[in-house]
């Protein structure tokens, strides 16, 4: 049985993207594993948040994860900040990372933009954070949706370079799931860019919080174009906001694209829309709605992740003594 890890950043508007993208499927695999959801704010910090604002996103991150079925009993939930071991083993890490394969990371090149001599240090070494935050806990496999499965390579090759440098196969390297139709969950204004929750238009995307009507009138908005629907996803692949807005009906629904393409053959986006509206309702209000009772108890969120923390810190902190006795720090 192995063990799993994954996270998301407190950076605020949670979002369907990461629900359907991650989120979703921990649940599911919660089940058969030892689990750890960690709610990554030392990554976040790579966007200077206000300390107020980044204490809220935090319990905002815990809540959704709890009210969307990680049980905070079993997983383990936790800010990433308050296991110090995290940071311990990404500089180990980061005296093993040749520049080569940090210069290769899309997401940062996308981060930084224009401004690369300008974007701080933090955003740059974020991928060995990442792989710290994996292999502290020797996990074997990371839910995650597919934009960070470049950073999961990293962290195989990372494992790899500390097996090798000191001879020993001390990390198993661990595997990336990703699953097919909710990979990839786009804007709801541009089909070929990613929905996020960093995108200037709140039309973009639905976020957890997002009551009924806004989340109806979101879906209304959303860009689509006037063709019917195509009985075959392949004869769609020229349409990308038309494809995303199925691929969204046929996870929440449990189906292949195909079989929702089958379904709503010749129909116009209209009526498939109204489906889609009450497809979204029916798995987003409950969590809305829980979601929002846990945030009015803020002792009860932070019971749970100090009970998720110690775990996670004794985990974590027999994995470093062994990892600095490998590499030859004196225990003192
Ligand atoms: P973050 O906070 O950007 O996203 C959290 C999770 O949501 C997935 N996701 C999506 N999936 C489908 N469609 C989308 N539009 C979409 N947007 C986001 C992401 O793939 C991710 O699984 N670097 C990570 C956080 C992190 C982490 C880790 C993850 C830090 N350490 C260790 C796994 C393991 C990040 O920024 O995720």
């Amino acid at each position: 049985m192995g063990r799993i890890f994954s996270g998301i950043q407190p950076t605020g508007n949670l979002h369907l993207g990461n629900y359907l993208g991650a989120i979703r499927n921990w649940v599911n695999m919660q089940r058969a594993h030892e689990s750890l959801f960690c709610i990554v704010d030392l990554h976040a910090l790579t966007t200077h948040p206000e300390p107020q604002k980044l204490q809220e996103h935090i319990r905002e991150v815990a809540a959704a994860y709890i009210a969307a079925g990680i049980d905070p009993e079993k997983s383990y939930i936790f800010p990433q900040s308050s296991v110090p071991a995290h940071c311990e083993l990404a500089w180990i890490f980061s005296c093993l990372t040749p520049l080569g394969w940090l210069n290769r990371m899309i997401q940062f090149k996308e981060k930084a933009g224009k401004q690369r001599e300008q974007a701080n240090l933090g955003l740059y070494a974020y991928p060995v954070l990442q792989a710290a935050d994996i292999l502290i806990y020797k996990a074997t496999h990371v839910p995650i949706g597919e934009d960070q499965k470049q950073h999961i390579e990293l962290a195989r090759d990372i494992a790899g370079a500390f097996n090798r440098q000191y001879g020993q196969d001390y990390f198993e390297l661990p595997e990336p799931i990703i699953l097919k139709t909710s990979a990839r969950i786009m804007s709801l204004r541009d089909g070929t860019v990613k929905m996020s929750k960093s995108d200037s238009s709140d039309y973009s995307r639905i976020n957890f919080l997002d009551d009924t009507d806004l989340i109806a009138h979101k879906i209304r908005k959303a860009k689509t174009d006037s063709d019917p629907i195509s009985g075959k996803p392949e004869a769609m692949e020229h349409r990308p906001e038309a494809l995303n807005l199925l691929g969204i009906y046929a996870t929440l629904a449990n189906l292949t694209l195909e079989e929702v393409c089958q379904q709503f053959e010749g129909s116009t986006f209209a009526p498939f829309k109204k489906k889609l509206i009450e497809q979204i309702l029916a798995e987003m209000d409950p969590i809305r709605k829980r979601m929002i009772d846990l945030l009015k108890d803020q002792t009860t969120i932070d019971t749970f992740l100090k009970k998720g923390s110690d775990k996670a810190r004794s985990l974590a902190f027999h994995h470093i003594k062994e990892i600095q006795d490998i590499v030859g720090f004196l225990s003192l």
